[in-house]
């Protein structure tokens, strides 16, 4: 039988074989789905969230239910096609029960396949969303207030902290000054600084007219 070749910078699917067979902690016991990642293997971008909610473990992908909904409206409104220019996962793979915070113990279990993401994505940005991502990536640990919107320089990348959809939920005003007025203006830098890197991939990320 003809095997069909990858898309360029696909996992391999032993890899996918080896993640979506995980035992490593004990979420792998209530779970319907190892969430692995939606987008493009290949971006410049990554989004690294928490972790599966109910609708995430019953699809299979990241960031799928409200929040994830929410969290894409952001990105096509700054000019992102969350399907084609980013690659989004997850800190944690399994869906915790009644989406409690994982615990340090299933952040570390579950940390060999972030790594190899990242390792393998190599993107240019990686946007973290939300205190449990910022803290599980980063070993940082002060309030998302004082964080986001700050370029960190950590490990030879750059990471762009931004509030949890879920948090933006809670808070929906969209006037100047509240928490999705500042992650569009986080996200905006995201996609500005990505001009300036890579001026080359102008056709994909035209930069924005001068005011
Ligand atoms: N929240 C997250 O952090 N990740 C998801 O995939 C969904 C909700």
């Amino acid at each position: 039988m003809a095997v069909m070749p990858s898309p360029p910078g696909s996992f391999k699917q032993s890899w996918l074989e080896r993640c979506r067979q995980c035992s490593r902690c004990g979420l792998s016991a209530e779970r319907q789905h190892v969430v692995i990642s939606r987008g493009d293997p290949s971006a410049k971008v990554m989004v690294i969230g928490e972790a599966p909610g109910a609708s995430e473990d019953i699809q299979g992908l990241p960031f799928v239910g409200r929040s994830g909904q929410l969290l894409d409206q952001l990105l096509r409104t700054v000019g992102f096609n969350p399907d084609s220019d980013l690659f989004i996962c997850n800190v944690v793979k399994c869906r915790p029960p009644n989406n409690r915070k994982p615990s340090s113990a299933e952040l570390r279990a579950c940390r060999p396949w972030i790594e190899e993401q990242l390792a393998h994505v190599d993107p240019l940005v990686v946007v973290l969303v939300g205190a449990t991502a910022v803290a599980a990536m980063l070993k940082r640990k002060q309030a998302m207030r004082s964080l986001r919107g700050v370029w960190i320089e950590q490990a030879g990348r750059l990471w762009m902290p931004v509030f949890h959809p879920a948090y933006l939920l809670r808070n929906p005003s969209r006037e100047p000054g509240k928490p999705v007025a500042m992650t569009l203006e986080d996200l905006r830098q995201v996609r500005l600084r990505l001009c300036q890197c890579e001026p080359a991939s102008g056709a994909l990320f035209p930069c924005p007219p001068p005011p």
